[in-house]
């Protein structure tokens, strides 16, 4: 299978995220492995504390746009999930990442893109989702085909300028 062929680096590194989707809807399946890559993801304590809102009805993917500061693009894509964490454990932010970025890649292996914002009119969107007053939406990200070829380029720093050996400021890429 072509995907198994490919290591996780490869996906690391060719996933770019994308704010244009292309229409057509993804697969149940694959929207499930997306899940299954979430419910794997390791959290702080294991406490799994994150729920996750999957939304696919155009009226609703419409809102979340509207709720959105950041994210109005989301009305491009066909499928968005919601990650609500649990504020009161100082780390959740930080599972949070986790879980959305696993989710990024195991969507990009299947050739999904995906984008993801974390702010909105908060009271609205908790409205809008039925967000119980404990959790918060510490991202919501959106999923899609893309709309053609992806040829864009990762813009990131040398390994040399972010790197360090034993003490910080001693390279260790010479
Ligand atoms: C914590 C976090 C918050 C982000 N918030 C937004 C956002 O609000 N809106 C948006 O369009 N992209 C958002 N992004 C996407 C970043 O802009 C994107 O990951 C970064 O530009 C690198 O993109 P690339 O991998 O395509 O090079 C966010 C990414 C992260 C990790």
């Amino acid at each position: 299978m072509e995907v198994a062929a490919k290591s996780l680096l490869f996906y690391v590194k060719s996933k770019l995220d994308i704010r244009e989707f292309d229409s057509k809807p993804i697969p149940v399946q694959v929207i499930t492995e997306i899940l299954e890559a979430a419910r794997y993801t390791g959290s702080g304590k294991n406490l799994q504390h994150w729920r996750f809102v999957v939304i696919q009805d155009r009226k609703n993917i419409e809102k979340l746009a509207e709720d959105s500061i950041t994210g109005k693009w989301a009305i491009n894509g066909t499928l968005a999930i919601l990650v609500l964490t649990d504020p009161s454990y100082d780390f959740h932010l930080l599972d949070a990442g986790r879980v959305v970025q696993n989710m990024q890649l195991v969507a990009w292996s299947h050739g999904i893109a995906s984008g993801l914002f974390t702010r909105f009119d908060i009271e609205k969107l908790r409205r809008d989702f039925n967000i119980p007053e404990h959790l918060y939406p510490s991202a919501a990200v959106i999923f899609g085909y893309p709309p053609r070829k992806i040829i864009g380029k990762k813009a990131r720093r040398p390994l040399r300028l972010l790197v360090f050996s034993e003490k910080f400021g001693e390279p260790f890429f010479k």
